[in-house]
């Protein structure tokens, strides 16, 4: 193989540059050209391809975003554009794809498999609910903004003796909600995977308030409701003053962890590696402290499910 591509695709997620960089350095050093494909598979049906070089993605493994810029296609989700985009690639001798994204954009690498393009996946998104990998690129630092906030909004809760609830993203899941809960000891972790009841919630927090506790942080994840109508059914519940936060797409920008940048140094080489191994239809992923593959297949077969031991921890330690 004497030429790849890689693009970023769907929610940007803090990391993708450490990949893109990551798949770049190793690709040349095994001495194979990269081209950069702009604004994901919809750059990729307007022929966005440009050429990579190691200064290209000089000065952006601590950067936030993504410097190849993301997009979601609606065009590319039909037949006719998927058969474009094959068209566009072999018309730059592209030999294989890397696609950097979370489950919509590694649906669209399995298209592009089934089509007869060489497609490895790597799994990037704050939501960590892509099944076959334990944590996808920009859920370490996701967390760790969503603890940075609430660490601040705690001070103003105790204050003013408030109960706070706060809405964190996830899309249909709850791990964003469930990890940053138990990091910053939310008194309620409220996930679209575990039922929950709202009275049961409310008298806990009463009995909170009657043991001398100042304030009240509830943790809700998008997927469940709104963090401004859980605040209002809280309120009619217990009387006390309760204000909602929507954390919203700060969860999405800012500097990567070390965490996620190592993630994206290992899976982008390790893309690069499977590529030239001659593999396609696979998602690189970790699995505890080793690097796996993944048949794409497998990735799409399920939900990822929240960690059990997590859950009741959680229940334990929210007493
Ligand atoms: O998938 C990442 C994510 O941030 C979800 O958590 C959220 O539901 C969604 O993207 C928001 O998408 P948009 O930026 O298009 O509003």
């Amino acid at each position: 193989m004497k030429r790849i591509a890689v693009l970023t695709s769907g929610g940007d997620a803090p990391g993708m540059n450490a990949a893109i960089r990551a798949v770049v350095r190793r690709a040349l050093y095994d001495g194979v050209e990269v081209y950069g494909i702009d604004r994901g598979f919809q750059g990729l049906l307007e022929g966005r391809l440009k050429p990579m070089t190691l200064g290209s993605v000089g000065d952006i493994v601590h950067r936030g975003g993504t410097i190849l810029q993301t997009a979601r296609s609606e065009a590319f989700k039909t037949e006719a554009g998927q058969e474009a985009a094959v068209g566009v690639l072999r018309e730059h001798a592209i030999g294989g794809l890397v696609v950097i994204g979370g489950d919509g954009s590694l649906r669209g690498a399995e298209a592009l498999h089934r089509r007869g393009i060489a497609v490895v996946g790597i799994p990037a998104s704050i939501d960590n609910d892509i099944a076959g990998t334990d944590e996808s690129i920009g859920f370490d630092t996701a967390i760790n903004t969503v603890a940075w906030a609430i660490d601040k909004i705690r001070d103003t809760a105790t204050s003013h003796e408030r109960t706070f609830v706060v809405e964190v993203m996830g899309r249909r899941s709850g791990h964003i909600a469930l990890w940053a809960g138990l990091a910053v000891g939310a008194e309620a972790i409220i996930v679209p995977e575990v039922p929950f009841d709202l009275d049961a919630i409310a008298r806990r927090l009463i009995q909170t308030k009657e043991r001398g506790k100042r304030h009240s942080i509830l943790i809700v994840a998008e997927g469940v409701m709104s963090g401004a109508a859980l605040a209002k059914e809280i309120e009619r519940r217990t009387g006390f003053e309760t204000r909602a936060s929507v954390l919203g797409h700060i969860q999405r920008g800012g500097t990567p962890s070390a965490r996620d940048r190592l993630l994206a140094g290992r899976l982008g080489s390790r893309a690069v590696e499977r590529l030239l191994a001659g593999q396609s239809g696979i998602m690189v992923g970790i699995r505890g402290e080793a690097i796996v593959d993944v048949p794409l297949a497998d990735v799409f077969r399920g939900e990822k499910p929240l960690m059990a031991s997590l859950i009741e921890l959680a229940r334990m330690l929210s007493i």
